[in-house]
């Protein structure tokens, strides 16, 4: 866990695209009053919508663009860069869609968290809801994890999870598993913004003070098993 030195816990969010959990959690930060700042966006491609989204709220929003760099090792480099510029305690993948080198990912150990839409370590990488329809899994969802040189893989924060209906798509599902992403997000930055998040010697997360860190969106008309008493 990095030592957050000053009382304001210092976020940068990296996104690729629209950026709604980048929304969702500059939203949660001003609006609940916590601890923590949103220091900049950044992103790889000059067409994300987030970007805009982000100048408008007067967050100093940059493009780190991986066009212009020959190679991932290059690219990597200024973003990692950019990124420190801004002296983070944390920074947040979301919707990022770029694989980080080893050197990257080492460099952030422990700082860097994604999000990422299945119930790891199911369906990592690409076409996520694709996946889950193909494998017939009654519950998907998406997971909030701290990042490692493997793809979409890494200690587990915190997961949602939502049913599979007999008539989704893959939009339908999309949509479902976003409002989760949202809440879930949000959830993860309050834990960080307060310190709570720790991980031991084995990489397991902690949370101090926290219980369960799951959350999952109801079956229609299925009455639940049980409620878990502990
Ligand atoms: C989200 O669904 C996020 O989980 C996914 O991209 C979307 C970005 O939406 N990320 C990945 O697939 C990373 N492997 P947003 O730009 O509206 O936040």
């Amino acid at each position: 866990m990095p030592a957050i030195t000053s009382s304001t816990c210092r976020l940068v969010v990296l996104i690729s695209g629209r950026g709604s959990n980048m929304q969702t959690i500059v939203n949660t930060v001003r609006e609940q009053g916590l601890p923590a700042q949103v220091c900049a966006v950044i992103a790889n491609k000059a067409d994300a919508l987030g970007l805009h989204w982000a100048r408008e709220q007067g967050i100093q929003a940059t493009l780190v663009a991986h066009r212009d760099y020959a190679t991932r090792k290059e690219f990597d480099q200024a973003l990692a860069q950019a990124i420190d510029a801004h002296r983070p305690d944390y920074v947040l993948l979301a919707g990022f869609m770029r694989v980080l080198t080893p050197e990257f990912v080492e460099h952030f150990n422990g700082r860097l968290l994604n999000i990422h839409p299945s119930l790891l370590p199911a369906f990592p990488g690409l076409h996520t809801h694709e996946q889950a329809l193909a494998a017939g899994v009654q519950w998907h969802g998406c997971t909030v994890h701290f990042v490692t040189p493997v793809l979409d893989h890494g200690p587990i924060v915190a997961q949602g999870a939502v049913p599979v209906l007999a008539d989704d798509t893959p939009d339908t599902l999309a949509e479902r598993i976003l409002g989760v992403e949202h809440h879930l997000y949000a959830q993860v930055v309050r834990w960080l913004a307060e310190g709570r998040v720790s991980l031991d010697a084995m990489q397991r997360v902690h949370v101090h003070g926290v219980a369960s860190r799951s959350f999952a969106v109801a079956p229609p008309e299925s009455p639940w098993i049980t409620t878990s008493k502990n």
